[in-house]
């Protein structure tokens, strides 16, 4: 059974622009066969605890003998860890919040990176390499080259550090920029310009989960 992993973090439920490309994904993917699964979960509605204890960021054989971890703690690390491994492909509506992303999507990196165990430390472990993960980052603003925020994208590179380097995961980041163009008065002349990323994006979800579930 092809499974997707779907993960949203944005707190908005009403307009979200992640929240509805991540469903077109998963639409699109449940859409190849009958048999093509998806295992939801929301970061937002059912947010995960910040990690109890630094320990929980050591495989066991990593730890110290003083580190003590809550039996609960490495419970919900397994069952976060499983639900990684067991998906074929991760789909993560990510948005840009104080240009990094949202809390509750951090807390998720925190208990799925785990050194020596998912990514590499002292010995070549990453169980979870080339698995293909696809990041939706929407941003209120923009952030291309010439533009103000330039050099400002602290969001992409702090998941892909960890879910494409230090995991070895196939990541492929979609952005939609200047949703906040309908919003604002000051950005209202981007208004098209959002447009036109938002379709491109939407359509990029499609042809990501056709030829990844196609695989
Ligand atoms: C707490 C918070 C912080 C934000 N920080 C930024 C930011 O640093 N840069 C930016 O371009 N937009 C920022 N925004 C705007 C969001 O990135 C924008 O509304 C985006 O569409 C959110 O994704 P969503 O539509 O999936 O909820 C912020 C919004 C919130 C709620």
């Amino acid at each position: 059974m092809p499974t997707l992993l779907h993960l949203d973090s944005s707190a908005d439920l009403r307009t979200s622009v992640s929240r509805a490309l991540t469903a077109r994904f998963a639409t699109t993917w449940t859409e190849i066969s009958p048999d093509h699964l998806v295992v939801q979960r929301d970061l937002h509605l059912d947010p995960l605890p910040h990690l109890p204890t630094n320990a929980l960021h050591w495989a066991p054989r990593l730890r110290t003998a003083d580190e003590v971890v809550p039996a609960d703690a490495e419970q919900l690390q397994k069952v976060l860890i499983e639900e990684l491994t067991n998906a074929d492909v991760v789909v993560i509506g990510a948005p840009m919040y104080n240009w990094g992303m949202p809390s509750t999507l951090k807390a998720w990196i925190d208990y799925v990176q785990v050194s020596g165990l998912t990514s590499i430390i002292d010995e070549p472990t990453q169980p979870l390499a080339g698995k293909p993960v696809v990041i939706v980052s929407s941003r209120g603003a923009s952030y291309g080259a010439g533009t103000p925020g330039e050099g400002t994208d602290f969001e992409v590179p702090s998941l892909v550090q960890p879910l494409g380097v230090a995991m070895g995961m196939d990541v492929t980041v979609v952005t939609t920029e200047l949703t906040l163009a309908t919003r604002l008065p000051a950005l209202n002349p981007f208004a098209g310009q959002a447009a036109d990323e938002l379709e491109k994006a939407a359509q990029a979800m499609v042809d990501l989960a056709r030829k990844l579930g196609a695989a």
